[in-house]
Order: structure tokens, then sequence, then C-alpha cells
């Protein structure tokens, strides 16, 4: 298949509207374009269309049990695709358009080809002006998973979709480099006053909290799945982000990582935060920066990308420190712990 290749940054320019009208028309057509999001770059169909959803998972390689989001323009566009609830609005109001996903009951028009079965539908309404100028262009709501190929990190530049999908979809738009970096945090409606966080994402649990509701974090989110267990979310079973060389987490002080990262030999890189470069920088390892402990924010915008850069190289091993799982380091751990293969090092244990 021939991928037309676009950029539009924003939406302001002429060429920019063309562009999105002829997206738009590719996915009313059946089509699949790629398109940028402020947490990653999505692989768009008409949600309404199960022949296109259909190939969604063919391009991406992706097992047919795991469902799709649906995008919307609009908070209020959920109305004709789920049953919505005043808790709903509450978190439309609160963080719509934005990076959080609401799973609620689907309505008839959903074919099963999106919901992989299930009797429900992710909706969310992405901030990024193009994503929504996009939907809107299309006229009908935009099924997209993350536009990587199943079980590589999710692409947050142009440049990671092109390595992925070019060839395997009708138009990729480039939007540059994408604001948050991690996937949206997704959250089910139980009742009127619960929710359940099944991903961690850039709205954070403590952001839900505030709304006076109870979140519960479904098991699979900072553990591994114990044998058995049922998932909530069928995409967190599968090994996820993860690079050809194997990535180990380090669970300790920055003191106990700098005394590990001394004794091991081999091709080895490390990502780590921007305060310990200088006393590393004796050791032969490649050190890839984070940014700074504190700096969730610029580590999530991160860590997808730098987990590709450290692929390109041929390491024996990866290494970077767990981070803590509060507010935004919910989020990366949570990814973290994928592309670890819930792999953890406890370094305090090992005196
Ligand atoms: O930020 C994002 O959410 C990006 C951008 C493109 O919007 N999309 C994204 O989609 O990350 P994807 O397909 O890579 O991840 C969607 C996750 C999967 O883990 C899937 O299992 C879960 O959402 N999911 C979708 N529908 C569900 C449902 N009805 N119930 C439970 N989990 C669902
Ligand atoms: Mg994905």
């Amino acid at each position: 298949m021939e991928t037309l290749f676009r950029k539009a940054v924003d939406i302001s320019g002429a060429e920019e509207r063309e562009t999105l009208l002829l997206a738009g028309k590719i996915l009313r057509e059946g089509g699949l374009v790629v398109f940028p999001t402020e947490t990653v770059y999505g692989l768009g169909a008409d949600a309404l269309n199960p022949l296109a959803a259909q190939k969604i998972y063919a391009a991406k390689g992706r097992p047919s049990d795991n469902p799709l989001i649906v995008h919307i323009a609009d908070p209020s566009e959920a109305e004709g695709l789920v049953h919505t609830s005043a808790l709903y609005y509450k978190l439309a109001r609160a963080f719509m358009p934005g990076p959080l996903t609401v799973i609620m009951p689907k309505k008839e028009c959903i074919p099963k080809e999106v919901t992989a079965g299930l009797d429900t539908v992710a909706i969310r309404c992405p901030q990024h002006p193009v994503a929504r100028e996009l939907i809107a262009c299309a006229g009908v709501p935009v099924a997209a998973p993350s536009a990587n190929l199943s079980g590589s990190p999710s692409p947050t530049d142009a440049s990671h979709v092109k390595d992925d999908m070019k060839g395997r979809v009708d138009m990729i738009i480039d939007g540059g480099a994408c604001e948050v970096g991690l996937e949206s945090t997704i959250v089910k409606i139980e009742s009127e006053s619960e929710l359940t966080l099944l991903r961690p994402g850039a709205v954070t649990k403590e952001d839900l909290e505030a709304l006076n509701v109870k979140v519960t974090v479904a098991s699979a989110v900072l553990g591994a799945l114990k044998e058995g267990e049922t998932v909530l979310s069928p995409g967190m079973k599968y090994r996820h982000y993860a690079p050809r060389a194997p990535l180990l987490l380090l669970e300790g002080t920055a003191l106990e990582r700098e005394n590990f990262l001394k004794e091991r030999e081999g091709k080895i890189a490390y990502l780590g935060y921007d305060e310990e470069r200088e006393v590393l920088s004796s050791l032969p390892l490649r050190f890839y920066a984070m940014g700074g402990e504190a700096d969730t924010k610029k580590q999530a915008s991160l860590l997808f990308s730098l987990l590709r850069e450290a692929d390109k190289e041929d390491y024996d091993v990866i290494y970077a420190p767990a981070p803590a799982p509060t507010g935004m380091g919910m989020a990366l751990y949570n990814r973290m712990i994928r592309a670890a293969a819930h792999q953890i090092i406890h370094l305090g244990d090992n005196k």
C-alpha cells in the first residue's frame, strides 16, 4: 500500500486544512490515517465501519481480543455511542478534551470489531487540535489504537510512526513530537461515585480523586498478573513497549544504583536522571538522560523515544531506575514494568 505523508502541526494554514479534509475523506471511505494526539500517535479508522476497524488489527499485528478506543471531537458526541451518566459529564468538564479515556456501556451502533466483543466501549476526546479537526472533518467517530506495531513502544514522534507503519496505512500526518508521551489514562465508570483505574496516564489518580469519587486501581496496573487472573483491560496482559535488549529496573537510592552499575560488565545502556549523569560519567555505559528525578512530566515525554533510540544499538542490557508510583510516576512505573517484563532488582535487599 502506498502511504501519503503530510505535515500538520496545527490547523492554521490552507495546506493543513487541505490535508485534514483529505484525511477525513480517507477515513469516511474506510481507510487508515495515522494522526498526532497530545499523548501518542493514533492509527485511525471509521469506528462505525467493521471492515475499517479490522484493517487496524491487520496493520498493527494486534490480537483481535484487544478493543480499540473511540475518539470523538466533542465530549457530547459520546451520547450517540454509549450510555453516558452524570459522572461521565463530571469527568468531561474536568478533563476533556484531554488525556482521559472513559469506558461505558456501548450502544448498538458500535461494531463488535471495535470492542472485541465486549459490551462496553472506551471513549476519548483528545486535546490535540489536529486530532480534533481530523475527527470533525471525517464526520465519524474514529477508532484508534496507538500507531505502533503490536508490542513495541507507542510512537511519540512521526519518525517512529514511519518506522512502524510505512506501507501499512493510507496516510501519516506528521504533527511533531507528542507533548505527554504516554497513552491516556483509562477509567471505567462502575457507579456514580466509583471508578476503576485501568491504565494510569497524565490525568492522575490524585486528579480523579479530587472530584470526590472512589478510585480503585486495577491490580494489573502496578503488579504482574497472577496465573488465571482475569484482566479488566485486555491490553494489559500483553508484553508491551519492550525493547529488544532486556530492560531491568533498579529500585533503590541513587547511591545504590551507582554502586550496582559500577560492578556491571558488557555493553550497557542506562536511562538515568539528570542528577546522576556526572557521577556515572566515568563508567563504561551509555547514559540516556530522562530529565530531572522530580520531573516526571519530562520523563514521561521521553520514555518511549529513549526506548526506541536505545533499541537501535545492540545493548546487552538496559537499566533504568524504578520510578515512585505516585502522581504521573504511576503511569511511568506502569509502562516501565511492562517494558521490563516485570524484572525489578531490589538493590537494598542485596547488601
Ligand atoms: O492515548 C491513547 O489512549 C492513545 C491515543 C491514540 O488516543 N490510544 C491508545 O490505544 O493507547 P491502545 O489501543 O494502544 O490502548 C487502548 C487500551 C487497550 O489496553 C485496550 O485493551 C483498552 O484500552 N480498552 C479499550 N476498550 C476497552 C474496554 N471496552 N474495556 C476495557 N479496556 C478497553
Ligand atoms: Mg497501544
